[in-house]
């Protein structure tokens, strides 16, 4: 069974296409304009909508527009007068999946419903497809440590059991956590994120359990929640460490009785939801320091993953660094014996987070021929902000020891709007790039990817003179 909604300001069509589609046992929505419409989408799990492409207030094309940009995964077919087939022209183009003219013939709705509900299924197994066998979930590595965790990954899959995934930074706990998801039986249904160390303290009971129009200020509609969304699948809680002891307390109600309130709601919602946590604190630590419930720890601890750090597993290193130059399209970069040194010599501070920049920027840099020790040094070096060091200082957690804030890149231009901040970065940006080339304009042009007459208006914008006024004929 399918639910679908009508969104259409003439009373007549939503009774005529309600009755029609109740009759083929469609569970049916109806909204008279497109605001309510909208609403209807934050709460239910709409399947296809009949839009009309005339509406008061938000007009049938912006709500179209909105529709395909919130719930890119639900089909809409719009719904025209005679006179304006040109905008439902338009709204083909725009993403609609049909549509279908005044009066409303009975076979037309039919097909429409039948294509549209096949089309999206399909779709939904190509996703699954693809995602089930993309390269780039591959757990890489043939270290002891990484086999263990393969293993584990495995069998706790297969169970229903609540898992909490430990690790450094840039280890792979979010990858491991998608690959349980696709190793178990929720694999077609959703996997929904949520990092609790982004979403401010204020937001995020809302985030997790969603809110009833006005249940606050900013509640301007009623919102599902990530725990109504994972019904049926998983639910990743990531950096979970950096969730408010309040917050805890709500997800350990959650837990137990497996139903939820949204905010500002009297109904109680039913989830089976599977819950994969993750963390790079040490949550035993902040248990003893009080930041971390006792109790919800060990309902989210079941089956204890740790990943270990890269230093742990130097021997994962090469093999990671080949598959993601391969995976960047260098499928045969070679190294100079002083370059593998380099490599073996390196701690990886930023785990497999800090491999995967070092590989990016090879492939950007890389001329032919071998890497040598000098170039990876470089790279590993000058900018060890650029590659693994803590995203914020207050969920580095103790990790890494001696592991500070790294500085941030240009600190005096954070505080510019992003106008400036864009200009100012550009003018120091090509400073630098012609001086590098010894002020010569189309070295410099080819260097950086630019067209000479760019780089010219450029130069003439921000009145940089090149240094010796040198300029290859
Ligand atoms: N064993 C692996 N094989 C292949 N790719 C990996 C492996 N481990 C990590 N990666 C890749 O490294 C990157 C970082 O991994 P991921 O985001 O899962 O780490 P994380 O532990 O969640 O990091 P953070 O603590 O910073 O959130 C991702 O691009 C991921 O695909
Ligand atoms: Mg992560």
């Amino acid at each position: 069974m399918a639910n679908i909604l009508i969104i259409d300001d003439e009373p007549g069509i939503r009774q005529t296409l309600a009755s029609i589609l109740e009759d083929e046992k469609y569970r049916v929505f109806t909204a008279e304009d497109a605001l309510a419409g909208i609403e209807i989408l934050g709460r239910e799990d709409i399947d296809l909508i009949f839009l009309d492409v005339l509406l008061p207030k938000l007009g049938g094309i912006e709500a179209l527009e909105r529709i395909r940009r919130e719930w890119p995964r639900i089909e809409t077919a719009v719904i025209s007068g005679h006179a304006n087939v040109d905008m439902a022209v338009r709204a083909v183009k725009l993403g609609a999946f049909d549509f279908l003219e005044k009066p409303l013939s009975l076979d037309k709705v039919l097909t429409i419903c039948r294509n549209a509900l096949i089309l999206r299924k399909l779709r939904e197994e190509n996703q699954a497809l693809k995602r089930n066998n993309s390269p780039a979930d591959e757990i890489i590595g043939t270290s002891a440590g990484i086999n263990r965790v393969k293993a584990l990954i495995k069998q706790a899959a297969a169970s229903d059991a609540r898992i909490l995934i430990t690790g450094e930074n840039g280890t792979g706990k979010e990858m491991a956590a998608r690959a349980i998801h696709r190793g178990s039986s929720r694999a077609d249904r959703a996997f929904v994120e949520l990092n609790c160390a982004a979403i401010p303290d204020t937001l995020i009971e809302s985030e997790l359990f969603g809110h009833e129009k006005g249940a606050f200020t900013d509640a301007a509609s009623t919102r599902k929640g990530r725990f109504e969304m994972a019904h049926g699948g998983t639910l990743f809680l990531d950096e979970i460490g950096d969730m408010s002891l309040q917050a805890q307390s709500k997800v350990l109600r959650a837990i137990q009785e497996q139903k939820i309130e949204r905010l500002g709601g009297e109904k109680t919602i039913c989830t089976d939801v599977r819950i994969v946590a993750a963390t790079n604190k040490d949550l035993e630590g902040e248990c003893a320091a009080g930041r971390f419930r006792q109790d919800l720890y060990f309902r989210l601890n079941v089956i204890p993953i740790r990943i270990p750090p890269l230093r742990e597993r130097p021997e994962d290193a090469p093999l990671l660094l080949f598959h993601f130059l391969k995976t960047l399209g260098l499928e045969n970069a070679d190294f100079d014996q002083e370059a593998l040194g380099v490599l073996a010599a390196h701690d990886w501070p930023g785990n497999v987070r800090e491999l995967r920049n070092l590989a990016e920027r090879i492939a950007v840099m890389h001329r032919g021929g071998p890497v040598d020790g000098g170039t990876v040094a470089d790279l590993l070096q000058k900018n060890p902000e650029a590659f693994g060091g803590p995203k914020n200082p207050e969920s580095a957690g103790p990790a890494r020891p001696g592991n500070s804030a790294p500085p941030a890149p240009f600190p005096e231009i954070l505080d510019l709007n992003y106008t400036h901040a864009r200009e100012s970065f550009e003018k120091r940006y090509l400073e630098f790039q012609l001086s590098k080339n010894h002020g010569i304009i189309s070295r410099t042009a080819e260097a950086i990817g630019m067209y000479p007459s760019n780089l010219h208006a450029k130069l003439r914008k921000y009145h940089i003179t090149i240094p010796n006024g040198k300029e290859e004929r």
